[in-house]
């Protein structure tokens, strides 16, 4: 997307809806939960690129257990009309994940169809135990059966930005979760 000045892009944001510091603490809360689940063995925390990158950052500084990160990037092809669609794999993991813990590292679940096309194709491969841990979570919106095992803010049907999240590739490095100002939409 194109933004011709600092005023625009500032004005594209609507508003603050979580600030970094109701972030920092709802991580530091969920890298206990995880270090209290797993109870020092390793894990194998999957990122889902691009949006989970700021989120898994954090996350992964917050737990204590030994653990491994790796990504994934896939290419939904969804639309209104369809109840269900696929999800290529543009990046797939460098590492088998049978026998292993693995936990999941989500942005945002929106409709749950591209991260439950993900959670087939890993359950697949047998992992020990897989789990999802996701930033945000708008329930309002899911047209999957897919849920979290852990959600850090539940939010409401807005399109929201920063902290990872775009809108059109930008605003990934707002340090908390802004809502976009829809007037900008195209
Ligand atoms: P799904 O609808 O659950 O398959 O969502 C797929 C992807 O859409 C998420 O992983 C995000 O990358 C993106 N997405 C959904 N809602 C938002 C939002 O409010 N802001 C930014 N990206 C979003
Ligand atoms: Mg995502």
């Amino acid at each position: 997307m194109n933004v011709s000045s600092q005023e625009e892009f500032n004005n594209m944001i609507k508003g603050v809806l979580i600030s970094e510091d109701e972030i920092r603490a709802e991580i530091a809360k969920a890298g206990k939960l995880i270090d209290s689940f797993y109870d020092g063995s390793p894990v194998l925390l999957v990122s889902v690129l691009k949006g989970a990158f700021v989120f898994l950052a954090d996350l992964v500084r917050a737990v204590s257990v030994p653990c491994e990160v790796d990504f994934m990037e896939a290419k939904s092809y969804f639309d209104a009309t369809q109840s269900s669609g696929s999800v290529a794999v543009t990046r797939d993991l460098r590492q088998n994940i049978t026998g292993r813990d693995v936990v999941i590292v989500e942005d945002i679940i929106d409709t749950g169809r591209t991260l439950s096309e993900i959670v087939k194709l890993l359950r697949a491969r047998s992992p020990r135990s897989l789990r999802i841990v996701t930033l945000l979570d708008k329930p309002s919106r899911r047209v999957t059966e897919l849920n979290a095992d852990y959600s850090l803010f539940t939010i409401p049907d807005k399109f929201v930005i920063g902290y990872g999240l775009d809108y059109g590739e930008l605003f990934r490095n707002l340090p908390y979760i802004g809502e976009f100002n829809e007037d900008f939409c195209k």
